[in-house]
């Protein structure tokens, strides 16, 4: 289904929410019926050499305690996530040189060889070789944000880092045979409605495998500590339209979802998202990534995460699924526009 720039403006400014979630989740039944697949995500580092404005990993916030997991922790979380019965891994971290490219495709290889399970990576910017090394020892997935489609707020969000490099990169992954995923951050500082129906048709013009968004949620040991904070509702709208505009995306419905309002998480799944992603990170570290306030922060102690999202999928009306979940998408028709 197409809709017009005026469309998707007045969408986003809430002209009709109940016809927009309502079609949505109809097209994400007509695709995916009721599953929702896991993806357990085991974020083993929280360095990192860059310096958003936004995020509380950045490398001059010097109140968090830092953490890396060895190779046999990363191993051993592994385990567990496959035991679990969940078929996809993600590796998520900061931008954190100390793991070297080849450290990180011998733990790939090793999942790979040991597990059927597949390997989604979120390590950031990376050479198009380091990509290539990593693809050949069987990562199957990658996730990027370009998290602004306005360059201006992007280069001032993310000092020294370059917007067209991080299209490239995608560019790159795509090439070597990645499912490849992106996204915005909704609401990041600076960034008007206009900037979000850009964002919406670019991406939409990548035909992404997997889409991401989540709310902007300002973190007090950043620079961005008084800005406000990224409108939940539109981020609803912008998951809605985004099903709509790309209806075989995997969508997650993001830990910043849950961050920015009660049940946040299971809203985003009734508007078109299919993905949940448990975190599987060691809990006597798991606060400690905190990228925003309210990120991995138990609100229900009692429960691990895996069973607070299943009990929550259900409750949502869906169904879990432990299916690999590969993209119906098949082949990314992306390309850089020159
Ligand atoms: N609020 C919301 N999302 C954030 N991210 C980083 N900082 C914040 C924040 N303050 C998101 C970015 C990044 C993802 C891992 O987390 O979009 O790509
Ligand atoms: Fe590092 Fe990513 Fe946070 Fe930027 S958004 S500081 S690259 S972890």
């Amino acid at each position: 289904m197409n809709l017009s720039d005026r469309e998707i403006r007045e969408y986003l400014k809430g002209k009709d929410d109940a016809k927009l979630f309502a079609e949505a989740d109809r097209i994400r039944r007509d695709i995916f019926g009721k599953d929702v697949f896991l993806r357990g995500i085991l974020e083993f580092s929280n360095y990192c050499k860059q310096n958003c404005l936004y995020c509380g990993l950045r490398r001059d916030n010097h109140e968090i305690l830092r953490y890396r997991l060895s190779n046999s922790e990363i191993m051993k979380c592994a385990e567990e996530i496959v035991n679990s019965g969940i078929s996809t891994i993600v590796f998520q971290t900061g931008e954190d040189p100390y793991y070297s490219d080849n450290e990180i495709a011998n733990i790939i290889s090793a999942i790979k060889t040991k597990y059927n399970i597949a390997v989604t990576l979120s390590l950031g910017e990376r050479k198009r070789e380091t990509y290539k090394l990593w693809r050949d020892a069987g990562a199957d997935r990658y996730l990027i944000r370009m998290e602004s489609f306005n360059l201006k707020n992007y280069s001032n969000a993310r000092p020294g880092t370059i917007w067209q490099n991080r299209r490239k990169c995608l560019e790159y992954l795509d090439e070597l045979g990645y499912e490849i995923g992106s996204g915005i951050m909704v609401g990041l500082p600076g960034d008007t409605l206009e900037d979000i129906v850009t964002a919406i048709k670019e991406l939409t013009s990548m035909h992404l495998h997997m889409i991401g968004a989540g709310p902007f949620i300002a973190h007090p040991q950043t620079p961005f500590s008084n800005k406000k904070n990224g409108s939940f509702d539109m981020t609803l709208r912008v998951y809605a339209i985004m099903r709509i505009l790309n209806p075989l995306a995997n969508i997650p419905s993001t830990s910043a979802m849950e961050s920015a309002h009660l049940r946040g998480r299971m809203k985003g799944l009734q508007v078109g998202a299919n993905v949940i992603m448990p975190s599987f990170t060691p809990k006597r570290i798991r606060e400690l990534y905190n990228i925003y306030p309210g990120k991995n922060v138990q609100d229900d102690i009692d429960k691990d995460d895996l069973q607070a999202a299943l009990d929550m999928i259900v409750k949502a009306g869906y169904k879990v699924s432990f299916a690999r979940g590969d993209s119906p998408l098949k082949s990314s028709k992306f390309k850089v526009q020159s």
